[in-house]
């Protein structure tokens, strides 16, 4: 079985991608190759510091590798938090934290609609491959459901009953979501 690295320390996400991507690959977590640092995340775009983390454990640890990095576009913030939607709020604040600032800035805006948007950057030899997902929504003025991590509870998908992401099971989620159809385009890339 060949050996592929997902750079990530999720084990939720790993789990999902294992699930997924059959046998012909031993997919492996960070962990997996004794890799602890925090790999550095410090480029201006998703694409760009998804291919970073890749980069850094291919020349580190010399397997090949994936990446995912992904964030919400809100229309009418200029597309923030884009790019910084993991520390919106600034370091150390929580997701609790992050929908409160998007909640108070989007206070009596009627223009509501956004974008998660999920870039996956996979590092086969020397050769570099980018697969995308996105899933168009609106956010709504508070939170609904419990389900989810992260922007998840006012983020309402324009595809679907009308339910956040966060009121959804996984699995309705991960059919229609950002993350869920990058990695649908990256697992069909790997099993051709
Ligand atoms: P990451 O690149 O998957 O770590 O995502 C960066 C940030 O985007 C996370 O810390 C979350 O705040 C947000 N995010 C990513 N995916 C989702 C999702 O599926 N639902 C809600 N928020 C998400």
């Amino acid at each position: 079985m060949k050996k592929i690295v997902f750079a990530t320390n999720n084990a939720y996400k790993l789990k999902e991608l294992r699930q997924m991507i059959g046998d012909r690959y031993e997919v492996l977590g960070l962990a997996d190759i004794d890799c602890h640092e925090d790999i550095p995340e410090t480029a201006d775009t998703i694409d760009g510091n998804a291919q970073m983390k890749a980069r850094y454990v291919k020349e580190h640890y010399g397997y090949d590798c994936f990446s995912d990095d992904t964030g919400l576009e809100i229309d009418a913030l200029g597309g923030e938090p884009g790019v910084h939607s993991a520390r919106y709020a600034g370091p150390g604040h929580d997701s609790e934290a992050n929908i409160d600032k998007v909640l108070t800035k989007l206070n009596g805006v009627a223009q509501r609609t956004a974008r998660f948007r999920t870039a996956i950057a996979l590092l086969q030899g020397d050769q570099l491959h980018m697969f995308h997902g996105q899933v168009e929504g609106v956010i709504l003025t508070e939170r609904h459901g419990t389900g989810g991590f992260g922007y998840d509870s006012i983020f309402q998908p324009v595809e679907g009953d009308g339910s956040t992401f966060a009121e959804m099971s996984p699995e309705q989620k991960n059919r229609i979501s950002h993350r869920g159809r990058a990695v649908a385009s990256l697992v069909d890339f790997l099993n051709r």
